[in-house]
């Protein structure tokens, strides 16, 4: 037993000792490197020899390191990368002078180094990082190293390389791409540091920009997914006085990880060892989708793969070339709709989950806040964006500040992705946003009190048994705000002696009916325009200014599903809403007559209209038109799957989820949910609606809503009972314009 135990641990030496003297990983000045024989470095991870590309058909014989392991022998730098040696006639050695060379036996280099420094002892060596350097061999640092691979990277970024610049002596290191997989030479492909100065990297095409990173924000690059939790490296970025890099390193000796460009494909390609496998595994590309192409959607454009078109114009921003834009031409980008006025007051928006627009003259300061950074930008005309540089810990710091157009901006979705920018605009384009910090509850009570308008329209139609023609617009809510700014459309405040005279002090003939908000009558203006106004109950208790915001605010919203609404009126503590009233009007025909008035119930099919109504509002988006790009189907489905997967307010148009009352958010959502389920039973009556709008009541949990898994989008939003009358089917909401 003892004795076995003892030879157990001579062979291990003696395997060892062989091991190590047959592989060696340096050469002194007296030795060379002839072709056939190779460094091994030390740990066994990377060989340095001679080799072919392509082996079967050339005699092209280059100096490189491999992946010692590796049964494909991948090629990580190439010495000779433009002067490859005819046939295996190749040496390595060293001169006096210190030089690397590599030739054909006595005759001129193909290849040698720079080095000057002299030494008496100068000794390559091949190290387990995959570097060749060339150190003194009488120096007892082992780190001083006279000339190193890593400083000459080939196509490929090995852990612990730095790939960037030396600010002292301006020293470039940066990938190029081999020209093709049987030619190292260098292709026009090349990955490093972005000279003009701002902290990302870049991928070149010849002399052209390809990729941008966006700027380097602490946490990882703007312009990149985040990828720190990865297993199996960390990176950094390192951007100081000296020196501007990117490094990654290994979290375990064990792995093994790699970036490789490629000409062919126009990438960057990061690699990752599968052991299990033996093979290499694609870990990441760069560009990764179409949104990554260097400014695609050209000057103010923000790509966003969730849209069609992906390319969109900034908040603020119009198409310069609309009929170019339409048919996917976006290289004339975006331009104010509004021009700039510095001396009036522009205002920032945020623009949120951003990747950084490309720095051309950059302008980035440490140590500033975000505060500062947005005086220094205000106080300068033609600073027209901002971010914070580090978004890491709670506040974010440093300030970064765009001048000129705003290029190659991508929109991410996730919270983790991205950075927020502040770019600048007309005053008069942030008016809107301030107009919707309403509280979600005080929009929604108007919302209905439309509605009800939205009810008298419906009864007309039926009566009249009108045809309804179809109308597609495609614009959603965010469009259609743009729109109205355009137009400037002021809301009229109506005198309350305007809206006696018109109804002839309320008077009964007049009265069109009365719903839940208050009692509807006709009127006709002194310019004979006629009217409906809505004399809203007394017992709301909103303040002057809050009815007046949220008037506004419906007028901006106007759905199509709604009646126009034209104005407001305030006396006292009366609040009156004023529409504009159906001609040929048969209504007071249908709430005058006590059988047709019978099919004013709300009719639980229109719960479900309301439910897909403000689906709508909150969203910001049609239910008929909905895209996602992940997702097939409709808005109730994409709602219902988000509320399935706990995060229903994600849902919500971005202003509301930013400004609204989260909770109040998500009992709308809730409702909504209610209200489009598939059984007309299990949908609250309209009544109930109003109710639960109102309270803090628990809800019933909804079920699967219906339509859902529709294979097209909706084209209407039929009654889902098929034996319900055909007259209901007839009832397209969502294609009505309600004047
Ligand atoms: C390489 O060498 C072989 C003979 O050794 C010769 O026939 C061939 O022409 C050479 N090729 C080039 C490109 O010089
Ligand atoms: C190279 O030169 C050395 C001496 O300088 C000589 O001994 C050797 O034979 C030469 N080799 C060839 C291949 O010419
Ligand atoms: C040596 O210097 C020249 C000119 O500066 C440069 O083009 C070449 O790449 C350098 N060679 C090495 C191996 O560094
Ligand atoms: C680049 O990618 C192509 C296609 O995947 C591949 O065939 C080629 O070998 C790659 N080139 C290099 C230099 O690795
Ligand atoms: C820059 O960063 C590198 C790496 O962290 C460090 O070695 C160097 O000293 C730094 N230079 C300055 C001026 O801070
Ligand atoms: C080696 O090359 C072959 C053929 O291209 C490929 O199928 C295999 O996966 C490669 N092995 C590794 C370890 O990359
Ligand atoms: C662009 O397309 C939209 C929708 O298709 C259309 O409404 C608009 O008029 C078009 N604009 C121009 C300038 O063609
Ligand atoms: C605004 O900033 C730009 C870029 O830094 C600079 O060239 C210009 O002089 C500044 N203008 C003013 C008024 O400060």
């Amino acid at each position: 037993m003892k004795m076995g135990f003892y030879f157990y641990i001579v062979c291990c030496f003696l395997i060892f000792f062989s091991k190590a003297s047959t592989t060696i990983d340096t050469i002194s000045r007296s030795e060379s490197l002839t072709d056939g024989k190779t460094l091994v470095s030390n740990g066994g991870s990377f060989a340095l020899g001679f080799f072919s590309p392509d082996t079967s058909n050339s005699n092209n014989r280059y100096l490189g390191i491999w992946y010692h392991n590796d049964p494909n022998q991948t090629v990580v730098w190439v010495a000779n990368r433009i002067n490859p040696i005819n046939g295996s006639t190749g040496v390595l050695k060293i001169e006096s002078s210190g030089k690397i060379v590599l030739q054909v036996q006595n005759t001129t280099a193909v290849w040698s180094t720079n080095s000057t420094v002299s030494v008496e002892d100068p000794v390559l060596q091949l190290l387990d990082s995959g570097n060749l350097v060339l150190r003194d061999g009488n120096d007892i640092n082992p780190e001083n190293h006279l000339w190193q691979s890593f400083d000459y990277p080939s196509d490929t970024m090995l852990p612990g390389m730095k790939i960037g610049v030396d600010l002292r002596t301006s020293f470039d290191r940066r990938l190029s791409a081999w020209k093709n997989w049987d030619d190292p030479s260098p292709g026009d492909l090349t990955y490093g540091v972005e000279l003009e100065g701002s902290p990302e990297m870049v991928l070149m095409k010849g002399l052209e920009k390809y990729y941008l990173t966006g700027l380097w924000i602490g946490s990882g690059f703007s312009g990149v997914r985040d990828v720190r939790s990865n297993p199996i490296f960390d990176y950094d970025f390192v951007w100081n006085k000296t020196e501007i890099y990117f490094t990654f390193s290994l979290k375990s000796k064990s792995l093994m990880s790699r970036v490789v460009l490629n000409q062919t494909e126009s990438v960057r390609k990061r690699y990752t060892w599968n052991p299990e496998s033996q093979t290499w595994e694609l870990f990441s590309m760069r560009p990764s989708d179409y949104c990554d192409r260097y400014g695609l959607c050209g000057p103010n454009g923000n790509c966003d793969y969730n849209k069609l078109p992906v390319c969109q114009c900034l908040t603020g921003f119009r198409p310069k070339w609309p009929k170019r834009w339409n048919t996917s031409e976006y290289s004339g980008g975006c331009i104010h709709i509004k021009p700039l006025n510095c001396q009036t007051g522009d205002e920032f928006i945020t623009i949120r989950r951003v990747k950084s627009p490309a720095i051309t003259n950059p302008w980035v300061h440490k140590t500033m806040n975000l505060k500062e950074c947005k005086a220094e930008c205000s106080r300068n005309c033609s600073c027209m964006a901002y971010s914070n540089l580090d978004v890491t810990g709670g506040d974010g710091s440093g300030c970064a500040m765009w001048f000129g157009d705003l290029v190659d901006i991508k929109q991410f979705q996730s919270d983790s992705d991205g950075m927020d920018l502040y770019i600048r605009v007309s005053a008069s384009e942030t008016e809107l946003k301030k107009k919707a910090k309403v509280k979600l509850a005080i929009i929604l009570a108007p919302v209905i009190a439309a509605l009800l308008g939205l009810l008298l329209v419906v009864c007309y139609i039926r009566g009249t048994r009108r045809k309804l023609e179809d109308e597609v617009e495609d614009k959603n809510l965010e469009d259609k705000e743009n729109k109205d700014e355009n137009e400037d459309m002021e809301l009229a405040v109506f005198e309350f002696d305007t809206i006696i005279q018109a109804t002839d002090t309320f008077s009964f003939r007049n009265k069109l009916g009365e719903g839940g908000f208050g009692p509807v009558y006709k009127g006709t203006l002194a310019n004979g325009q006629e009217i409906a106004v809505k004399r809203l109950s007394k017992s709301s208790g909103q303040g002057l200014n809050e009815f007046k915001n949220e008037v506004k605010l419906i007028a901006k919203l106007q759905h199509r599903n709604l009646v126009r609404l034209l104005g407001c009126c305030i006396h006292g503590e009366e609040r009156m809403l004023v529409y504009e009233y159906m001609p040929n009007g048969s209504l007071d025909s249908f709430i005058f007559d006590q059988t047709r008035r019978e099919e004013l119930t709300w009719l639980k099919s229109d719960v479900f209209s309301f439910g897909i109504v403000l689906l709508e509002v909150i969203s910001g988006r049609k239910n008929r038109g909905f895209y996602h790009a992940n997702q097939s189907g409709n808005l109730i489905e994409h709602i219902w799957r988000l509320w399935t997967e706990g995060k229903p307010s994600d849902a919500a148009y971005e202003f509301l989820a930013e400004t609204g009352d989260v909770p109040e958010l998500l009992r709308s959502i809730h409702i909504s949910l209610l209200c489009v389920q598939q059984h007309p039973e299990e949908r609250p009556s309209m009544s109930s609606v109003v109710l639960m709008l109102g309270s803090h009541n628990e809800l019933p949990s909804p079920k699967q809503p219906g339509f859902l898994f529709y294979n097209k989008p909706f084209e209407a939003y039929p009654s889902p009972d098929n034996n319900e009358s055909s007259s209901r089917n007839e009832i397209s909401l969502s294609t009505f314009e309600a004047r």
